[in-house]
């Protein structure tokens, strides 16, 4: 009977505080709580077990990407991803895309001929969507959504064309190509053809920096309003401890929820140094010990975090961790960005994000 009470009032909690068992329960009511992995993170019985208990969403770090699936023209390279694929089927866990098509981790035949001479951009989309509805079309029965294009925007601040407006995209080799955005337009037409069930996302990082996130609203809206299928922003969520705010975070969301009912973020992390965003610019903080300073700046920015996106569950449907642990991070474990210590032991900062108070927010 003791036993039965003390369980009881265990589960239940004090004043609306949530106790939840695992970071998935706790979030059950909002949204799923997804995590990027590798290929350890899958085969070690410590780490799998860990995934398993805690997340309901799964994200191939890298395995998915064009290089890694597609090396060269007509060669497939599927083992890995097959392998992530099968660990979602096996354990009931949903699987989200990443991805399509990027400047980064691309293949690099996709854009060249082979005297090395750039593609025209009907040879591009040829080879795109080969690509698309090969991949897509492999883990239809498992793959929820896709990150259909990543990064396409431009960082920084504006840059006025001829006609005196804003050019708003990259100068990736896709751009290069094209002269416009029709190669983001096609991805989406190649995904939706392949698989009229997924979700198709556009994700990209310093989504919540002003100018960028208006650039990709915009570009987003337009595409929408041509029929581009469209239904989602992916939300990397590179951030650091220092920023953004937790006012430019719920800006950013309410800013993309006029235009998409599907919000993720796609890559969350919080590092203790001032970088931000998805370029490998910083310094992996080598040798750093972490201070109770920037302990706490953590845990208070990952509340917040949550607070915002807990306002917009309404519209957030999943927020995915990048990497397991801080063993796992590309960023280096010195950089402390997340739930798990580099042991794989939950640190004070999982609590802080799991045992919100349902009645307070905090
Ligand atoms: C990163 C991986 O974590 C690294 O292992 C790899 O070396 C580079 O790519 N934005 C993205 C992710 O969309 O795919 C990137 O992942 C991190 C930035």
């Amino acid at each position: 009977m003791f036993t039965t009470i003390c369980m009881l009032s265990f589960c239940i909690g004090s004043e609306g505080q949530n106790a939840a068992n695992s970071l998935k329960e706790a979030y059950k009511d909002y949204f799923m709580i997804g995590v990027a992995v590798n290929q350890r993170n899958i085969s070690d019985a410590q780490q799998s077990d860990l995934v398993k208990r805690e997340f309901s969403s799964m994200t191939a770090e890298n395995d998915m990407k064009p290089a890694s699936v597609h090396p060269a023209e007509g060669r497939w390279t599927w083992e890995r991803a097959d392998r992530i694929a099968d660990f979602c089927r096996q354990n009931g866990i949903k699987l989200r895309g990443h991805t399509l098509m990027w400047h980064a981790q691309m293949c690099d035949w996709m854009f060249y001929d082979e005297n090395h001479n750039l593609v025209t951009k009907e040879v591009l989309f040829r080879k795109m969507r080969e690509h698309i509805h090969t991949v897509v079309n492999r883990y239809k029965d498992v793959v929820y959504c896709w990150d259909v294009f990543n990064e396409c925007i431009a960082d920084g601040p504006r840059r006025l064309n001829a006609e005196g407006k804003d050019q708003p995209l990259r100068e990736s080799t896709f751009y290069k190509i094209c002269g416009n955005d029709e190669y983001i337009r096609k991805a989406f037409e190649y995904a939706r053809e392949a698989d009229p069930d997924a979700l198709l996302f556009y994700n990209d990082y310093n989504e919540c920096d002003h100018v960028k996130r208006d650039r990709i609203y915009e570009m987003v809206k337009e595409m929408k309003a041509a029929g581009v299928p469209i239904d989602g922003i992916g939300m990397q969520g590179h951030y650091n401890i220092y920023g953004p705010s937790e006012e430019d975070i719920e800006a950013a969301v309410s800013k993309y929820a006029e235009i998409v009912d599907h919000i993720h973020v796609t890559e969350l992390d919080i590092r203790v140094n001032r970088e931000m965003g998805g370029q490998l610019r910083f310094s992996r903080n080598e040798g750093a010990e972490i201070s109770n300073e920037q302990i706490e700046k953590q845990e208070a920015q990952y509340a917040a975090i949550f607070r915002v996106m807990r306002r917009h569950a309404d519209v957030v449907d999943c927020v995915t961790f990048w990497n397991l642990s801080d063993r796992d991070s590309w960023l280096g474990s010195n950089n402390y960005p997340l739930l798990f210590d580099k042991d794989y032991n939950p640190k004070n900062v999982y609590r802080v994000v799991k045992d919100f108070n349902q009645n307070t927010g905090k």
